[in-house]
């Protein structure tokens, strides 16, 4: 674990260490180093996100991180879309250098209370922080004349849900992966920068004319109202269920961590074109298949590297889960060698045996942690006692075996035998793929 992770996952608790440098910086750095959940930045040098909402003013905010822009310089040209705010307009800004560019136009309708005025332009408020290739860009703002706009770049392709449903089938295995890479890019300056955005998902990726994917859709609370899949949980959130990690669904702890196990949904939108994740599961189900270790299983045609790194992101324990950094750099390494691509899931269902000696793979998750995921974390110390500290020790386990260590109960039995079979698949596609994030 880095220095910074250990900051990102303290839960807004300033230790020892954070009250001095706290106390070191000058008021204006404070609200630097203010993490979008109360975190706090390890070191004033590095650049991070600041919460528009530390400003007692949201307007202060809007024109510090963004440009107002004179309306003469836009043309408004057609409605593409409908906002929770207004209508969303394609058009063409002129810059100072007198080039046109087009431009994607949000508009504030009429009629709007102070508090929607402020939650509309918060959005740009966080956007205009962004400066990254996978993060969409803000041009600016209209707030001194009405309606009040903002203008960000226009993206000839849309969300990236609709354009990979649109073109079921018609890109190279490649090309995904440049997209994936691309949105993983995206999330790792965010994550860099200490904001999280907690609705990843394809809908909120769009995609220009080159196929570059940008992360959009930023704004939290906002962001979530207007999500049609966010869904109200028993614990008056509004979260959207198939897309966000068990811990931020059960007790709101967002954080990298949980971005990237949306991260891992996402990657199976691309892999599927667009599939909906758990089809039509409801969301109690998919709440309880997770809890009970389920796992989306590969889409059709989707290499093995690929679907473990979609494990790897939807480990239970958030620690275990890869950073951004990580994916990217293997992303990375699958384009450079994209021979690594060519063994799809299809090609290695059905083989039982993993062979006997000990695979070079990194460990996904303990014994701990895979008997919680089945329910079964009252075997622990049986595990353990009898030797059985290591995953790859426990796939060589027969019914007899596990019978010797004192799991009596025969449903029991079955359940763990049956995952252990499952785990020899998962391990075996490991060894044969040499996966390593
Ligand atoms: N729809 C919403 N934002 C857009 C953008 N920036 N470009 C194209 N379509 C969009």
């Amino acid at each position: 674990m880095t220095l910074l992770d250990d900051y990102r996952f303290t839960d807004g608790r300033a230790t020892g260490c954070q009250w001095y440098i706290k106390a070191k910086m000058k008021s204006d750095d404070k609200r630097r180093a203010q993490y979008q959940n109360g975190h706090v930045a390890p070191f004033p040098g590095i650049k991070t996100y600041i919460d528009p909402d530390t400003y007692e003013d949201p307007t202060q905010a809007v024109h510090e991180f963004a440009k107002e822009i004179d309306t003469s310089r836009i043309r408004i040209e057609r409605v593409i879309g409908a906002g929770e705010f207004g209508e969303v307009c394609s058009g063409r800004l002129r810059t100072p250098g007198k080039k046109e560019i087009p431009v994607a136009i949000k508009t504030l309708k009429g009629g709007y209370v102070e508090r929607q005025r402020k939650d509309f332009l918060r959005e740009a408020s966080i956007m205009g922080q962004f400066d990254h290739p996978n993060i969409i860009r803000l041009e600016g703002v209209v707030t001194k004349s009405r309606p009040v706009m903002i203008v960000v770049e226009y993206m000839e392709n849309g969300s990236l849900d609709s354009f990979l449903r649109k073109h079921d089938g018609h890109f190279t295995i490649i090309q995904l992966v440049g997209m994936l890479r691309g949105i993983a890019s995206g999330m790792k300056y965010l994550s860099d920068m200490g904001y999280v955005h907690r609705d990843l998902a394809a809908r909120n990726i769009l995609v220009n004319s080159n196929l570059v994917c940008k992360v959009s859709d930023f704004g939290l609370s906002r962001v979530l109202e207007d999500d049609p899949e966010a869904a109200y949980t028993t614990t008056g959130g509004k979260i959207p269920i198939r897309w966000t990690a068990p811990e931020a669904i059960a007790f709101r702890k967002f954080s990298s961590a949980s971005d990237a196990w949306s991260y891992g949904i996402v990657m199976w939108e691309v892999m599927s074109y667009g599939e909906r994740p758990y089809w039509e599961m409801s969301n109690q189900d998919v709440i309880l298949s997770i809890e009970e270790g389920y796992r989306l299983p590969a889409p059709m045609g989707c290499p093995v590297a690929l679907h473990q790194l979609m494990l790897h992101c939807w480990q239970k324990e958030r620690n275990h889960r890869p950073k951004f950094t990580d994916v990217v750099s293997f992303l990375d390494k699958l384009i450079r060698n994209p021979s690594s691509l060519l063994t799809l899931v299809e090609d290695i269902q059905g083989l039982p045996e993993s062979p006997g000696d000990v695979p070079d793979y990194p460990m996904f998750i303990s014994i701990g942690d895979w008997l919680d995921s089945i329910k079964m974390s009252q075997y622990k110390n049986n595990f353990l006692a009898a030797g059985f500290t290591t995953l790859d020790s426990v796939t060589t386990m027969s019914i007899e075996d596990v019978r010797q260590i004192g799991v009596t109960l025969i449903g029991h039995q079955r359940r763990i035998v049956s995952s252990i079979q499952t785990l020899r698949l998962q391990l075996f596609q490991v060894q044969e793929k040499g996966f390593h994030v």
